[in-house]
């Protein structure tokens, strides 16, 4: 098989690519290793920057989202006995929505059935090679267990923190950057409406709590727990106990229902670099991951190949500039992220360090009190805009 474009990982970063690059007169084939069931199920993050929001209607993926989209003026920021709100629409003139990456992910898929798209699901022993030169290519295993091959001009390795893109680039040829926390996040997802209006992001002795949802009936709730912790250890009274205790406050009660699902996230910052080696391009989470406080996730992976697409395009066209600075222009947005989501993160996980508690407690006070600290909150978590770095 040949084509332009080689795209590993049908994730948000992959889809997305191989729809922006079609809307420029450029084919690609897509190659997932998992069920296309599978990959629209798989629950994860559920906010929507505005430059994300505006990405995908431009790319014609908006219908969807504009009328099942949720649009949230700002988040709560909570400690014990006070719930402060930041309106980001009054300090930035911009708006978050919650639109669960399930619901992006089931709108990429059917606009790529609509252009026909070869999509190879359930492919395995994915292998790149020769990306040192003009004429890279993809081995495979697909679903029947016959052994494949795609010949590109560039492969663009879009397969999440565990895919082999990252690590097809030599030793000596990249720097990567990590950061492991002593906590994960407990996700649960519970059939009961929500009881806030905006998001509420929970500072607690006993550790952070979040507030989301998905949509009117259906609330997501995240838990800070120890890193290494059995899902078996939060039966749901358990958990209904922990989110009343940390997200409780007098005249508000917390609604609740039944548990659907739940599941342990572990949290690491990871940056590698350069997002380009010869002819691979890593986009998303294949180049960086951030911890989930903050929703920056799936923002950033939508971001890159928004870059990523016109790049790619021109080069094919033998206009190198834009794929000679998509990684370092990507970057200044993923670094821009990775202190967001970590300084977010730390100032409201919490550990057995009384001091720490103070420094965190001193500065919640103060970008909830202050306009310039609400601002620069309120700035990174709605979303730099998509031309930031350019
Ligand atoms: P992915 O969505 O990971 O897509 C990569 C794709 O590549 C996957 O479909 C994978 O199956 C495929 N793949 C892997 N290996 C291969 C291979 N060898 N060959 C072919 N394909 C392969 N972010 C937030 O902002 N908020 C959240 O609440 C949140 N929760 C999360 C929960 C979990 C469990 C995880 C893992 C992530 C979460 N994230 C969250 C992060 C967010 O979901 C990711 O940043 C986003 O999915 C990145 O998109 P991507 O397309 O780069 O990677
Ligand atoms: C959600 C996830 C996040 O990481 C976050 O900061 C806010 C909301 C969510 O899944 O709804």
């Amino acid at each position: 098989m040949r084509t332009p474009v080689a795209i590993i990982g049908a994730g948000p970063a992959g889809l997305l690519l191989s729809h922006l690059l079609a809307g420029r007169g450029v084919e690609s084939v897509v190659l997932e290793t998992r069920t296309r069931d599978y990959v629209e199920a798989r629950i994860r993050a559920g906010i929507l920057e505005q430059s994300s929001v505006d990405l995908l209607t431009a790319a014609g993926l908006g219908e969807r989202l504009r009328a099942e989209g949720d649009r949230h003026r700002g988040i709560h920021l909570q400690w014990p006995g006070e719930r402060h709100h930041l309106d980001f629409v009054d300090l930035i003139g911009r708006t978050v929505t919650v639109y669960g990456q399930t619901e992006v992910q089931k709108d990429l898929g059917r606009a790529r059935d609509e252009a026909g798209q070869p999509i190879l699901y359930g492919v395995r022993d994915v292998a790149l090679h020769d990306l040192g030169t003009d004429r890279p290519y993809v081995t495979f295993v697909d679903a029947d267990g016959h052994e494949g091959r795609v010949d590109a001009d560039v492969v663009a390795g879009c397969d999440g923190s565990f895919g082999p893109s990252r690590a097809a680039v030599p030793d000596a040829a990249r720097q990567t950057w990590e950061r492991t926390y002593p906590y994960s996040w407990l996700g649960v997802l519970a059939d009961v409406a929500p009881s806030t209006d905006d998001l509420i992001y929970a500072w607690h002795p006993d550790g952070f709590a979040l507030h989301s949802m998905r949509s009117a009936r259906v609330s997501r709730f995240y838990l800070q727990v120890p890193a290494g912790t059995d899902v078996a250890a939060w039966p749901d009274d358990r958990i209904w106990q922990a989110l009343d205790d940390r997200l409780g406050l007098s005249g508000w009660t917390l609604g609740t229902g039944p548990v659907t699902e739940k599941s342990v996230l572990p949290m690491r910052s990871f940056v590698q670099q350069p997002m380009r080696h010869g002819r691979l391009f890593l986009a998303g989470d294949a180049a960086h991951i951030v911890p989930p406080t903050g929703a920056k996730g799936l923002n950033l992976a939508l971001a890159d190949v928004a870059l990523l697409a016109p790049a790619l395009a021109g080069l094919l066209r033998g206009e190198n500039r834009l794929a000679d600075t998509y990684s370092d222009t990507a970057l200044r947005r993923v670094w821009r992220c990775t202190h967001f989501s970590w300084w977010m993160t730390t100032m409201l996980h919490t550990g057995d360090d009384p001091f720490d508690a103070q420094l965190q407690l001193s500065q919640l006070r103060w970008v909830t009190g202050s306009e310039a600290g609400a601002r620069g909150l309120a700035e990174n978590y709605a979303g730099l805009p998509i031309d930031f770095a350019e």
